[in-house]
């Protein structure tokens, strides 16, 4: 079904991180952005435009500027923004849709992470977010009123075995938006998470056990699992006017998960049929 386009960011500009391929959340968060009328950038690390589809999605987005950066490097990331003020100018949303944990990709286990890796989770995953937002502001590359975005998922709160050093990194994340929250209030900007269903892109179906993850979530929360589509719809609304006074908040986009104990279609699971009253 194609989506209604409500113009929610008509006139708008932004930068989306992160999108990788069409499974990939931030591929669905600048194609919704495009539809509602933004013009927007795309990046990502260098290899992801030989290994992804980036390309193509640009296309998809009235040719978007593509700026390839690590997005763990402060001095790449100074470039990226000064590329981005000259493709597109001062931006109006920035979207962090990145994250990595070597020691998830390699199979190690918590009681045991390589504390190398362990800092290249932190470094990509989270502190990524910090050093794009400084940067941002060094380059006054996004305006008052601005919107912030970065997609988290439920293990910064609560534990999921093979979410190893990832939930550390949501954590580290989910306060950097409140750190940021707090100093860029006085100029209207927002910073916020989104805490996603567990969603069938290459960084989710890289967890060890992922199906399973996949399968209880959507057993457990009422609406089911939120697809990527429906989180760039979600997405879109927070980078618009409309919601200019939600700020340092981690908005659970999980249909309902996060407040379920115990579901219906569990305990059937668990032991067997209900019994009809
Ligand atoms: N897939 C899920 O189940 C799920 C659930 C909740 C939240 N999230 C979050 O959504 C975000 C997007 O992930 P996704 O699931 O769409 O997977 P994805 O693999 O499509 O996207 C992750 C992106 O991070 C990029 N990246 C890695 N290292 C980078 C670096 N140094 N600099 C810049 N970019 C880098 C990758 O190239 C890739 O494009 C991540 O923050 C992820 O943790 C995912």
């Amino acid at each position: 079904m194609s989506q209604k386009n409500y113009g929610l960011l008509a006139g708008k500009r932004g930068i989306v991180f992160g999108p990788l391929d069409d499974k990939s959340i931030g591929w669905h968060i600048a194609l919704a952005a495009y539809r509602e009328g933004a013009r927007l950038a795309i990046s990502n690390i260098k290899v992801a435009f030989r290994l992804g589809a980036v390309e193509e999605l640009a296309k998809l987005c009235g040719d978007a500027p593509l700026i390839a950066c690590d997005a763990s490097s402060s001095e790449e990331l100074e470039t990226a923004f000064a590329e981005l003020k000259e493709k597109l100018g001062p931006v109006d949303f920035i979207v962090h849709s990145i994250g990595m944990s070597p020691n998830i990709r390699k199979k190690r286990p918590y009681e045991d992470l390589n504390y190398e890796w362990y800092h290249k989770t932190l470094d990509v995953s989270a502190m990524s977010l910090h050093r794009i937002i400084a940067q941002a502001l060094k380059a006054e590359a996004i305006n008052d009123g601005g919107s912030i975005v970065a997609l988290t998922y439920i293990g910064a709160q609560r534990t999921f075995s093979s979410y190893s050093d990832m939930g550390d990194a949501k954590a580290l994340l989910e306060s950097i938006t409140r750190s940021f929250g707090s100093r860029l209030g006085k100029r209207g900007i927002r910073v916020n998470t989104v805490s996603q269903s567990p969603t069938k892109t290459t960084a989710g179906t890289g967890i060890e056990g992922f199906d399973a993850l996949y399968d209880f979530a959507e057993k457990v929360s009422p609406l089911g699992n939120a697809t990527a589509e429906d989180c760039a719809n979600y997405v879109v609304t927070l980078l618009s006017d409309l919601t200019r006074k939600v700020t340092m908040q981690n908005l659970f986009h999980d249909g309902g998960f996060s407040s379920t104990g115990i579901s219906d279609s569990l305990l059937e699971m668990l032991y067997g049929k209900k019994e009809q009253p």
